[in-house]
Order: structure tokens, then sequence, then C-alpha cells
């Protein structure tokens, strides 16, 4: 079978790897940034080869490869472990790691420590770290290490619980102060999960740094998704904001029952597949 051409590599492609100073020039060029989510080797080298600006590896690792049921179990090592195989398939964009929950609320210190391993142990650029206004020191303590960081606020997957849920976060007031105390701080960008259009665009026109959004609309300054929903491999019902561009779950599951039945027919190995 021959794979589709693919798409040439976005706007913003640089033969090197992609900085922080590229986002920026993204953004004041108005060329959209696209981040989409790996947590392995293989699909690490596929984001870089379609051309991505930044791969992801996001603390969703818990919910999408071990089946938890939030973000809250990802513990630094899975977050090292995983950071560290994806910035090893990635070499042209630019590669962020989630500080899992709770390091962003153990003071500077620890945040600094946490973040300074990440950036070590795994290699990546930046380091994503969810959070509100009251964040902001932590994320100034961070970047004056001179590691960067990109914001995450909105919908904050790690406070599901305090959040009531995986729902629309619609406090305009609250929203703006907390991506405004990120960029403040020092925030080379900043996620919007899960706000009204509106407050999104609001907040984008606001900040003098790219926001990246996931169901925040179309006018932030880029988009982000987790990798298994845009391919289809996600198990469960995907929120109303995604878009599958593949159904790899059915290719999948269809590959496996077909190699299945050919073993059970004594089809599978056949003279190709047999050595000596
Ligand atoms: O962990 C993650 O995958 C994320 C994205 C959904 C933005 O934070």
């Amino acid at each position: 079978m021959t794979s589709p051409p693919r798409p040439p590599a976005g706007p913003n492609a640089t033969s090197r790897r992609v900085t922080v100073l590229d986002l920026a020039a993204a953004r004041s060029e108005a060329r959209p940034i696209s981040m989409v989510t790996a947590y392995d080797w293989p699909t690490g080298r596929l984001a870089d080869a379609a051309g991505v600006d930044c791969v992801l590896v996001g603390d969703s690792v818990a919910m999408v490869i071990a089946g938890r049921s939030s973000t809250i179990p990802a513990t630094l090592e899975q977050m090292i472990y995983h950071g560290e195989i994806v910035s090893r398939a990635v070499s042209r964009a630019m590669v962020v790691v989630d500080l899992p929950f709770p390091f962003q609320h153990l003071g500077v210190r620890t945040a600094v420590e946490s973040c300074a391993r990440i950036l070590k142990e795994t290699g990546c650029q930046a380091v994503k770290l969810e959070g509100t206004a009251g964040q902001a020191d932590v994320i100034a303590g961070i970047v004056a290490a001179g590691i960067p960081v990109m914001g995450h606020v909105g919908l904050r997957p790690q406070a599901v619980h305090q959040l009531g849920g995986y729902r629309l976060q619609r406090d305009q007031d609250r929203l703006l102060a907390d991506a405004r105390a990120a960029a403040d701080s020092g925030a080379f960008a900043v996620v919007l999960e899960c706000i009204p259009r509106s407050v999104a665009a609001a907040i984008t026109a606001a900040l003098a740094v790219p926001t990246i959004g996931i169901g925040a609309g179309p006018d932030c300054d880029g988009q982000v998704l987790v990798m298994h929903d845009l391919v289809g491999l996600s198990p469960d019902r995907v929120p109303r904001f995604v878009r599958a561009y593949a159904d790899t779950k059915q290719t999948i599951g269809d590959a496996i029952a077909r190699w299945r039945a050919d073993v059970e027919r004594r089809d599978f190995p056949g003279p190709g597949e047999t050595l000596g």
C-alpha cells in the first residue's frame, strides 16, 4: 500500500530546530502555530516529519497511554521517561514536556529543580505547566533559571476535581488575569484550554506572546490536539472540539483481526515469511 503524499511542512518550517523566537515571529506575522502530543518514538518521528512546530509530551500520557481517568497520576519519572524518548525522536520541532502535578505548587525551588530535571534528563527545549495567577512567581523563577516555560490556563485538567469536571471555563476576567500573569512572568506562549471563542480572542489580543488553543476556537495564534484524538485512535468518545483526520482504531483493529484469521487458517506465515 502506498502512502498518500504528505503535505509540505507548515509555513513556520525551518531546517533547524524551532525555537521560542520562531514562535514569536509566527505570531507577529500571523502564521498559525501547530502543536501535537506524542509520547513515544514512532509518533514523535511522525509528528516531526509532518512538519508541526511543537511536539508536546503531555501529562495526558496518563490517560492516553496508561488508561488512567485523569492526568493527576502522571509522575515526574514518567514524564522524564516519555520526554527523553520523544526528544530523541524529534529533530526539528520544539519538544515541550509537561510538568506533572503538583510540582508547580510546591514553591519556586522545587519547581525549578523539577523543570531542570526535565530539561537535563530529556533533552527537551521547554516545559509546560498548568497554573493560575497564583503560580506567577513559580513561572518567573523557572524562566530566571533559563528554562523556557509554556503556560496553560482555562480548563486545567490537573485541577479537574476542583473545577467540577472537564467543562468550559467562562470567567473572562479570571482567565485573562491567569494568562496575563503567565505572560508577564516570562512564559513564551500560553495554552488556552476549553474556553469560549470570544474569551480566547480577547486573551490573544491582550497578550504579547502566542496563545495555543485547544477547544478555544480559531482566533488563537496556534492549535494543539492530542495525537490519539487527531488520528482516531482514542478508545472513548472524544471532545466536540476534536477533528479526527483518520480512523486508526479501525485500521489497527482490522489489521489484527485479519492477521488472527490468517493464523487460524494457517495462511500465516507463508513461504515468503518463512526462514530457511
Ligand atoms: O497534556 C496534554 O496533552 C495537554 C494538552 C491537551 C494541551 O496539556
